[in-house]
């Protein structure tokens, strides 16, 4: 078989942020596939880089009294360090803030705009948007803060309202005022730059791809797939708009050839940074550039992107046109995953289950354990994956322990103390059979993403193994004189089916997998085809490969993680693409006398009941016992945050004599109080143990 030329990239971090166990989801998932390509003799070079610019780290780097360069140069070691640690194994991890990836983003946005004969895809228009006065800066959407337009609640974001979930434009919200200034902010009008996807070009040329016919397989999951026709619509709907690609100086990123003050976006050269990055590996390993990138090479070689789900619109639809329109190859594929949950939540910083890999690290956990368990949980498709910790704990020690592990180091002790660490080639042909088919069938898991299938295959053959070796019951024939032949072919049989499961678990676990086929000698570079069936082998002293997973260091991991709210943190991975908040305080509001605040009833309410409201994306129905003969309907926009099942039963604090508000799904009778801030995350109030439903608070 010719060899296969590939090119892989996992979405590039923020670097305003700290990697957490949401992110490491999906370098796992791209490190165990390239390692598989890897296995497989093709050439396989996998890239990533930190995504560094945009207002969010200019204000951060501002606020910690450093330059941005000063700051992305710290978070790229923390970043390298935590990828490192999980054994994800990039060829090159550079960043976007990069001569190569400047050089691309220009490349790209002049061929957009100069189309020679062609009318350009490159538009320039006035638009008006929030300016802070005291700062001198345009505001993005979510930097400016104000009251909701249609239910009054206070520093509510500028994109949408948490408390009823209307969205609207910053500009419909009530007083608003910058988030990073407090400044009211006034509307100034200056010139963006627009990539004009709305065009017939980029329609038609989507059209096509998105679809599949331009590529000889379809570059999108079916998923993805369906989602693209959903934004792309009907032919005569036109669905997609422009796209703004500039934003305002003062703004950290790459200045717009010909227009002085003008910014690209931070999307615009964050997929560039794929070209940059693999750019910077091609100078260093000399490879040829143009063989992975060029427009000709789209059939010489493989580019895949791995991504979350919430990136699609920007790698479905803006990537493939811009590089379509700049004459470079597009993705081959796209492989989009879904979000990690942790015990079926969204992963929260209160519970202490927003897990960055520091931590994890720290606590002396070991890294491969949840390489296995995304493994076991990753099947190709964008569904969402949960981490429970406690069948993280079971799933580990079953099967890595008690299963693989097990079968060595029951093994490996006979043949080194009785046989002189001879193992005796393999005679039994149905069980050759079974591993050879168990090694094809994980071999198009593989390459289909389908880990969680290679992996019930191959615990399925460790079952074969343990149990054939329990039913050989070695420690018996070792006390037997005359037994010896028998007891050498039980533990070879043993041995040779664990250097088979090495061989293939090699990709999710390289380091202990990788010290099991040392046990034979192995050099450090397997290969697939090295899985036939061994001739006589010599194995070295066994060493104990892994221990088992200990709960006590999830539970101290979780406490840790609920103690350490640094500000470094990020929101889930959901929240990537906002710009991400500073931290400041909403402005204290005006002054109020002691009656006017008495006005306010405030009750110590029981959740008698909270479910989910169809249709509605943010709000829970709460019932409410505040001790009056009917209960009260309340709706609360704090899905987001809360499983209605854990409230249940669980006591807070309403305003009982706000005026009934009559809301799309039915009528409020009242207003649960929760505190939120600049960082995320929503909390209700809960009075001390011992309140009783009806209590007043003054
Ligand atoms: O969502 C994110 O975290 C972005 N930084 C991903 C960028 S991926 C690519 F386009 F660079
Ligand atoms: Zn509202």
């Amino acid at each position: 078989m010719t060899k296969r030329k590939i090119l892989v990239t996992s979405a590039l971090p923020y670097a305003n942020g700290s990697i957490h166990l949401g992110h490491l989801v999906e370098y796992i998932q791209t490190d165990i596939w390239v390692r598989f390509q890897k296995m497989q003799g093709n050439t396989c070079h996998y890239v990533c880089a930190d995504d560094t610019h945009g207002t969010p780290i200019m204000l951060r780097a501002e606020k910690e009294g450093i330059t941005p360069e000063q700051l992305i140069d710290r978070v790229w070691h923390e970043h390298k360090a935590d990828f490192d640690g999980f054994y994800v194994e990039f060829d090159h991890f550079g960043s976007t803030n990069s001569p190569e990836t400047e050089a691309y983003a220009k490349e790209i946005y002049l061929k957009l705009r100069d189309r020679g004969a062609e009318e350009s895809l490159i538009d320039k228009r006035s638009i008006e948007q929030f300016y802070d006065p005291v700062k001198n800066m345009f505001l993005p959407d979510r930097f400016i803060k104000g009251e909701c337009p249609k239910c009054h609640a206070k520093d509510q974001y500028g994109d949408n309202c948490e408390a009823c979930g209307t969205t609207y434009a910053p500009t419909e919200l009530i007083n608003p005022y910058s988030a990073v200034s407090g400044a009211q902010p006034e509307r100034r009008n200056s010139d963006h730059y627009f990539f004009k996807l709305s065009d017939k070009r980029c329609q038609q040329f989507l059209r096509k791809w998105t679809t599949g016919q331009l590529t000889k397989e379809p570059p999108l999951q079916p998923e993805a797939a369906n989602k693209m026709q959903e934004w792309l619509g009907a032919e005569e709907e036109n669905k997609l708009s422009d796209w703004d690609i500039s934003r305002d100086a003062p703004y950290f990123g790459f200045e717009i050839p010909n227009a002085p003050g003008k910014y690209f976006y931070v999307w615009l050269d964050a997929p560039v940074g794929y070209m940059g990055s693999f750019k910077q590996l091609c100078k260093k390993n000399g490879i040829n550039f143009d063989d992975y990138w060029a427009g000709w090479a789209q059939d010489q070689s493989e580019l895949y992107h791995f991504i979350g789900k919430d990136i699609l619109y920007f790698h479905a639809l803006f990537w493939p046109a811009m590089l379509k329109h700049a004459d470079f190859r597009t993705p081959t594929k796209l492989f989009a995953h879904g979000f990690l949950t942790v015990n079926g939540e969204k992963m929260s910083k209160s519970r202490g289950t927003f897990i960055t890999a520091d931590s994890y690290l720290k606590q002396g956990l070991n890294p491969e354990y949840l390489r296995y368990y995304y493994a076991a949980k990753l099947n190709g498709t964008m569904e969402d994956i949960d981490l429970s910790l406690e069948d993280f704990v079971a799933k580990v020690n079953s099967d890595l322990i008690g299963k693989y592990i097990n079968i060595a180091s029951r093994a490996a002790g006979f043949i080194n103390k009785q046989f002189e660490g001879i193992v005796a080639p393999l005679q039994d042909d149905d069980f050759n059979d079974a591993i050879i088919k168990t090694r094809n069938i994980v071999q198009g898991c593989y390459e289909n993403r389908d880990y969680a299938r290679a992996m019930r295959e191959i615990m399925a053959l460790a079952d074969r193994i343990n149990g054939d070796f329990d039913t050989a019951k070695p420690w018996e024939l070792a006390k037997v004189v005359g037994k010896e032949r028998e007891l050498h072919t039980a533990c070879s049989k043993a041995l040779h089916g664990f250097k088979a499961m090495s061989l293939m678990l090699f990709p999710v676990l390289p380091k202990t997998a990788g010290a099991g086929l040392g046990l034979f000698r192995a050099g450090n570079n397997p290969q697939w085809q090295d899985n036939g069936n061994s001739p006589e082998l010599k194995i070295n002293s066994y060493k104990h490969l892994m221990t088992r997973l200990d709960p006590k260091l999830i539970e101290a991991m979780v406490v840790a993680n609920q103690e350490s709210l640094k500000p470094m943190t990020e929101s889930h991975s959901q929240q990537r693409h906002a710009e991400a908040q500073q931290h400041a305080i909403a402005p204290i509001a005006e002054t109020i006398s002691i009656d006017e605040f008495s006005k306010v009833d405030l009750r110590v309410a029981k959740i008698v009941n909270a479910e989910h409201v169809e249709g509605a994306e943010k709000l829970l129905k709460l019932t409410l016992d505040i001790g009056e003969a009917q209960p009260r309907t309340v709706f609360a926009g704090i899905k987001s945050v809360y499983d209605p099942e854990k409230l249940k039963g669980r006591m807070t604090v309403m305003v009982a004599n706000l005026a009934p508000r009559k809301m799309k799904f039915g009528l409020s009778e009242g207003m649960v109080l929760a505190a939120s801030g600049e960082t995320p995350g929503l909390f209700i109030l809960s009075p001390d143990d011992g309140a009783q439903p009806g209590m007043r608070i003054k």
